[in-house]
């Protein structure tokens, strides 16, 4: 065995050819077109292989990503592709490959790592723990349209540049360049649709699907609220089947209105989350605190131990996942029987952090 470590350039064929043998079998495509920013050239220093008798057989990727928040912005590392042979299970291939991976996106002053999966046990035993949240609504009959002056296109040719303008307005959002977008309209089955007004400005765009995954979600969406609800019913118009909005916690006026006219249909998680670096995590936490007045904002890891609270009214937690959910949720500090009022209001002041991963950067 050897490894694991990062392929070598003349290596990277191999790499796309495994991972698509072993994740990707029969398809028209390949996985690298699915993962644009994270299998490429570019971020080969990233990958993480293992090899046996020089065939690779096992494999994991990071990506990392800036996330500008309200309140802070985040280096957030994401693990993805983590597949191993077959014939190479239960060796603890993968484990090695994605402890790697978090070395790298310590290296690299990531303040969390994430990771979406459905082997929720298997994270689990490496630090990993279900936090954030998700909102799914799904809509299910036809609405009508009610600005009568958008006009509604479905199709992927649209300036990289317009879409980022309307997608850099969310609060939260990972840094892109244009060249990202760019790269991520060429998804296989990544199906763009946008709202125009009169002066032909683009008002609002949704993204279906990517690659094998998320058919029939809309996994991004960017523009005014109004149009986007329009152009939601439209999508739904034009594909006649059930379509799912994800969404972040924080829209709370697009919830208002999905509210309004769907169920909703789900409330989970953003994904496996799992906190690195956190001396550099918790000082730019500690900051956007006192940056809010609340000046005794108590933060520490000590021992092994994490110290939390407000001034001397401080509480100690033995489980580091614990943590990870009243940081980010769904655990809410309200619901803390052991806390003081006083310190509660305090700390939901920002508590849970608002933070989020659009649909095109997830891996
Ligand atoms: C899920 C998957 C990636 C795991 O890969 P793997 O290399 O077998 O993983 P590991 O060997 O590190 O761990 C698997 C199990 O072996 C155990 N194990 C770890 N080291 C071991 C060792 N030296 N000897 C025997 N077993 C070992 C682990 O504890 C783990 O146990 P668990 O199943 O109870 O959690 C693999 O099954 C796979 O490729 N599945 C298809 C693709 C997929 O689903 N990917 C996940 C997308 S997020």
């Amino acid at each position: 065995m050897q490894g694991p470590r990062p392929p070598e350039t003349h290596e990277l064929k191999q790499v796309v050819d495994f991972l698509d043998a072993n994740l990707r079998q029969d398809l028209k495509w390949t996985i690298t077109s699915e993962y644009p920013t994270a299998l490429t050239q570019n971020n080969i220093h990233n990958m993480s292989i293992i090899t046996e008798d020089e065939k690779i057989v096992s494999h994991a990727v990071l990506k990392t990503l800036i996330i500008k928040t309200p309140f802070a912005i985040f280096k957030v590392g994401a693990i993805g592709s983590v597949v191993t042979d077959p014939n190479y299970r239960q060796r603890g291939h993968s484990r090695k490959n994605i402890e790697r991976c978090i070395q790298m996106a310590e290296e690299q002053q990531c303040d969390i790592v994430v990771l979406w999966t459905d082997q929720f046990d298997f994270y689990r035993k490496l630090g990993f723990e279900l936090a954030g949240f998700d909102y799914s609504y799904v809509i299910e009959s036809t609405k009508p349209i009610k600005n009568k002056n958008l006009r509604f296109e479905s199709g992927n040719n649209v300036d990289p540049a317009a879409l980022n303008r309307l997608y850099s307005q969310h609060t939260v959002h990972a840094l892109r360049s244009n060249d990202d977008f760019k790269q991520y309209l060429k998804i296989p089955n990544s199906n763009l649709f946008t709202a125009w007004n009169q002066q032909n400005q683009i008002v609002a765009y949704a993204v279906e699907g990517k690659g094998l995954d998320l058919i029939n979600y809309v996994h991004e969406w960017a523009g005014q609220t109004e149009a986007l609800m329009d152009l939601f019913n439209y999508i739904y118009q034009q594909k006649q089947s059930p379509l799912t909005i994800m969404t972040p916690s924080h829209s709370e006026n697009l919830h208002r209105n999905l509210e309004a006219c769907t169920a909703l249909a789900h409330q989970g998680f953003l994904g496996m989350l799992k906190l690195i670096n956190k001396k550099q995590l918790f000082a730019k936490i500690k900051r956007a605190f006192r940056a809010e007045g609340l000046e005794q904002i108590v933060l520490e890891e000590q021992n092994g131990m994490i110290i939390f609270g407000y001034g001397t009214d401080l509480y100690t937690l033995d489980k580091e996942t614990d943590l990870t959910q009243i940081l980010f949720g769904p655990m809410s500090i309200a619901n803390l029987d052991f806390m003081a009022a006083a310190t509660k209001e305090k700390l939901t002041t920002l508590l849970p952090l608002p933070i989020w991963v659009w649909g095109w950067d997830s891996i």
